[in-house]
């Protein structure tokens, strides 16, 4: 029975990659005369089939490529996008382009940093498995919301396509807004990528990461099984909380927690330019203070030479730009800050309540003038070319240091870093409890991002290296042993995998598995001491590797789908000649 399978997959392999002739369509499952894949679906009543031929096909697979890095002819593009429109439909759209020889990539709302949701990496140009589809989950958007009783706890259940913003508008028109869901700031993300990397947010401190809140889910696996939590047992339910999206099967929905949150929480947006040190001795307190901010208090920095705060007066120069939230009263959140950080500038703080749900829009990014309601709406407006990389702190930084890193800024002002405050609840969690490990001991995550413009696009791989050198030197100041990443701000310079082929019953037997030596070089970056525990539980779930990208888990074994490449897996080296420091 399983070879009868495998030998019609090598076959009709055979047959796409001979059919194609070598036009643009070699192995893109869909033949001139008609196809594989779209015959497939048609037949299992798949109707909502974007193909390259389609007039609609740049619309259909542009409208949430949220890293405009990968939209130009460049990127590799799929064969087709696909939105199943029920459970089913992404069941037999998943069956339909495993049976074409297609790989998957499967999108929520389409914010990888590194395009994985919608094209695949050059690395994988070279295996001629790369053809692939697009199963856009955005038609499967519905979120239901319980409220027990005494409105002070609930649940919802989520569907992988809904956006946090979607996710946000629901629970707060259901309970409210009595009750908050934590996970990041950013209405667009969606929760099907978001929550499978973890999930950092304003109400982190206070309630943990979006993966944290994860009760249950449904799977769906390579196979075609409906698997909840009991179904795919505690190891893939741990996995996939956490262990990176794309990975494991196809989330169809999550099971989330719900918290109860204050009527009137308080927010406000500050922005302090000033000279290098200046900036600097702010930034220096904040490290010494935000951690450890009582748990109902979040204040990140954001450290640039054009924040948009700065650029709104027509100004530039370096600045620091604080935003917090405080799930209490105004006259709290200064009482707190006139104790611990008056540093930060009272007089002019301008401190606002509101609603939980306002000021999520307050923190959205959306517009001036924006509403709840605009919390619904997908299409991220503001797109941007971006290049972003990631590290963890432990101990604050010398004065000194901050004065040098941010001097460096100072003179790439399209580059700015985010410092996330961590502590509070995330010290409550053990680093083994998800895949994600950066819990107790952490002070705050710094994320560095590069930003241009279809303008100076031509200037691309300057902005990148900058961004790779300015890292290479902050590489002083943090652990290293090794130098720590979160997978939600992917980064491909760690490293990639270099799947050859996916071999269809090939008998290679290398133990240990060389794939799953090779991906430690990352792996343990994103994930420490976790890294075995998702190869075995990636083994369990998905022992063929079906779902597979440029930086997904391994599994063990040999036999079962791959082989190493001649240029096997290689990490990036970086401008300083330095791969990975262990
Ligand atoms: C503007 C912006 C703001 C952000 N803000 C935050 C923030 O505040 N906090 C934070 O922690 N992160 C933040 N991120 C990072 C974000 O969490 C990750 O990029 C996340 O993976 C995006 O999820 P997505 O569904 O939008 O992306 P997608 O690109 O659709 O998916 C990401 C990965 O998950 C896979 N995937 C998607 N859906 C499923 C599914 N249902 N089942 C299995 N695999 C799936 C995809 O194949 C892909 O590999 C931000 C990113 C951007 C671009
Ligand atoms: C296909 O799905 C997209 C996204 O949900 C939707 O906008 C579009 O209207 C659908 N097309 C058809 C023909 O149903
Ligand atoms: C900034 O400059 C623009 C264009 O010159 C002008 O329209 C705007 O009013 C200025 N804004 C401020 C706050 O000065
Ligand atoms: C490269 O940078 C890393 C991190 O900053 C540093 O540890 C290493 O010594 C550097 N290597 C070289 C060759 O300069």
């Amino acid at each position: 029975m399983a070879n009868l399978a495998l030998l019609s997959l090598v076959l009709l392999r055979l047959f796409v990659v001979q059919a194609g002739g070598g036009g643009g369509g070699v192995d893109d499952g869909i033949g001139d005369d008609g196809s594989l894949f779209t015959a497939c679906l048609a037949a299992a009543g798949v109707g909502n089939v974007t193909t390259r031929q389609s007039p609609a096909y740049a619309a259909a697979l542009l409208v949430s490529v949220q890293n405009l890095r990968f939209a130009g002819a460049g990127a590799p593009k799929p064969a087709a996008v696909v939105v199943p429109a029920s459970l089913q439909e992404l069941r037999d759209s998943m069956r339909c382009a495993r049976a074409a020889g297609l790989v998957l990539r499967l999108r929520s709302g389409g914010h990888s940093y590194e395009g994985l949701s919608y094209t695949t990496t050059t690395e994988e140009d070279d295996d001629r498995s790369s053809a692939f589809a697009v199963v856009d989950l955005a038609a499967l958007d519905r979120v239901d919301v319980h409220v027990d009783a005494d409105r002070r706890a609930g649940t919802a259940w989520v569907q992988s396509g809904a956006t946090l913003g979607q996710t946000y508008h629901a629970v707060a028109a259901a309970s409210g807004p009595a009750l908050a869901f934590s996970a990041g700031s950013c209405p667009t993300v969606g929760s099907g990528g978001h929550i499978a990397g973890g999930g950092f947010g304003l109400l982190s401190r206070k309630f943990g990461l979006a993966a944290d809140n994860v009760v249950d889910a449904v799977l769906v696996d390579a196979a075609g099984r409906v698997l909840s939590r009991a179904g795919m047992g505690e190891d893939v339910f741990w996995a996939i909380r956490g262990g990176g999206g794309g990975t494991w099967g196809a989330v169809y929905a999550w099971r989330v927690r719900l918290s109860a949150v204050p009527e009137r929480v308080t927010a406000f947006v500050v922005n302090r330019p000033g000279s290098v040190r200046s900036v600097a001795s702010l930034v220096s307190t904040w490290q010494h203070v935000a951690p450890w901010l009582p748990d109902e208090f979040y204040v990140s920095a954001f450290v640039g030479a054009a924040l948009p705060e700065l650029k709104k007066l027509n100004r530039t120069g370096i600045s620091v730009t604080f935003k917090g939230l405080y799930l209490g009263p105004a006259h709290e959140a200064l009482q707190i800050l006139t104790a611990r950080f008056p540093e930060i500038g009272l007089s002019d703080l301008d401190p606002r309540e509101m609603s939980w749900i306002e000021s999520v829009v307050f923190f959205s990014g959306l517009p001036e003038g924006s509403t709840v309601s605009d919390l619904t709406d997908r299409v991220l407006h503001q797109k941007n070319y971006f290049k972003a990389k990631s590290d963890y702190v432990r101990r604050p930084m010398t004065l000194d240091q901050l004065v040098r890193a941010i001097g460096l800024l100072s003179e790439q002002p399209k580059a700015y870093v985010i410092l996330d405050p961590y502590g509070g609840a995330m010290d409550r969690v053990g680093s083994g409890d998800l895949p994600f490990p950066h819990r107790k001991g952490n002070i705050h995550g710094i994320q560095y991002l590069i930003e241009w413009t279809a303008d100076d696009d031509d200037h691309k791989e300057e902005y990148m290296d900058w961004l790779r050198w300015f890292y290479d030197f902050m590489g002083e100041y943090v652990p290293k042993k090794p130098r720590t990443a979160y997978i939600n701000y992917m980064d491909l310079d760690l490293g990639t995998n270099n799947w050859f082929g996916h071999r269809v019953g090939g008998d290679v037997d290398e133990s240990p598995n060389p794939e799953v030596e090779a991906a430690r070089a990352w792996g343990e970056r994103y994930f420490l001491g976790n890294y075995d525990r998702l190869v075995r539980a990636k083994t369990l779930i998905d022992p063929e590797n079906v779902f597979r990208n440029a930086q997904s888990i391994p599994p063990l074994g040999g036999a079962q789908g791959m082989t190493r490449s001649t240029r096997g897996i290689s990490p990036k080296v970086t401008s300083n000649g330095s791969t990975h420091d262990s």
